[in-house]
């Protein structure tokens, strides 16, 4: 196990008094354990607004969490090079003003590792690794594609030689026909570097493809986990049975009577008990209080409906 994640939970003070006291509190991320496995793929998924990228940033140190604890190959975490994180828009992760070699490289610098010429080694190594050639050294990002962006952001996270990278929809601002070839890319470098990720994705159809386990979120909390292949084959969560019918090319046959419907509730205002509710068909008085999760048939569900079988 690289990674053992406790009663995670981050508030967000949203509103504040006159004197700067928070008074508002917006609860992101609720009560969420789960550990990943050395060189697996854990993958997140879930709408929009259900916690994802929070748990991202606590994960790479940008966000404090608001209670809980995370276990890093064995220990405590700390802000160190080996968590790196790859962002959507590989546009934001990279400064405009700068060379791609200043911007492979500044990791280095920030972590002060190596000399000058074992630093130069190291982004031509990470270079070639991406798939790319030295001539992008001495280019900005704005002459470079989407794809070839994404690269770099890559290489700028695998220079510093990390344990884990956290993929927060890594692909979905690129073209169809680009993002084949970046999932390819990131299974190559996952066996060649010897690397743990964690995908967070809206797209259920990649998590089925390269995770071993998935972790279903919705208003912060999760709704179901376990092995990707049950979870996406045979859902139990109502949730996930939406989400999963909703794949067009999966096995969903038997699922054609789910589907999402309204919107999401505001988290500012989640509804009492099961935070679904509100969206589910099978409702009943019981789903007023606030399910455990539980351990059924060889994952964790968090749904009444299985509470009492
Ligand atoms: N810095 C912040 N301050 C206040 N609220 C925040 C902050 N960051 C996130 N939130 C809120 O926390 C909740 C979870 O946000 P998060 O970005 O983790 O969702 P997500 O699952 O990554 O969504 P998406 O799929 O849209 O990226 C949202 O309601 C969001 O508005
Ligand atoms: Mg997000």
């Amino acid at each position: 196990m690289i990674l053992r994640v406790e009663n995670l939970s981050k508030e967000f003070a949203i509103e504040f008094d006159i004197l700067g006291r928070p008074v508002k509190f917006l609860k992101a991320v609720q009560d969420v354990s789960f550990t990943v496995e050395e060189k697996s793929v854990f993958s997140i998924v879930g709408e929009s607004g259900s916690g994802k990228s929070t748990i991202a940033r606590i994960l790479c140190g940008i966000y404090k969490p608001t209670t809980g604890s995370i276990h890093f190959m064995g220990s405590p975490l700390k802000r160190s090079g080996q968590i790196q994180m790859v962002f959507q828009d590989p546009e934001s992760s990279l400064d405009p003003r700068k060379t791609i070699l200043f911007s492979i490289e500044e990791g280095l610098r920030i972590h002060r590792v190596a000399n000058r010429e074992e630093r130069k080694k190291l982004v031509y190594e990470t270079l070639r690794a991406v798939g790319l050639t030295e001539d992008v050294l001495w280019k900005y990002p704005h002459q470079l594609s989407g794809g070839q962006k994404q690269r770099v952001a890559i290489a700028r996270c695998l220079v510093l030689k990390p344990k884990l990278l956290i993929l927060d929809e890594p692909t979905s601002a690129l073209d169809v026909s680009v993002q084949a070839q970046i999932l390819n890319l990131l299974m190559d470098l996952k066996q060649s570097y010897s690397l743990t990720y964690i995908l967070i994705t809206h797209d259920l159809k990649i998590a089925y493809h390269i995770s071993d386990q998935t972790m279903v979120m919705y208003l912060g909390q999760i709704m179901e986990m376990g092995k990707t292949q049950r979870i996406l084959e045979e859902p139990l969560h109502p949730y996930t049975k939406a989400l999963v019918a909703a794949i067009p090319t999966l096995e969903t046959d038997k699922l054609k009577d789910f589907s999402l419907k309204g919107e999401i509730p505001s988290p500012l205002n989640p509804p009492e008990g099961c935070p679904f509710r509100t969206r589910c068909d099978f409702a009943f008085s019981k789903c007023g209080e606030k399910p455990p999760l539980i351990d059924f048939r060889g994952r964790k569900v968090r749904c009444h409906l299985y509470t009492e079988v």
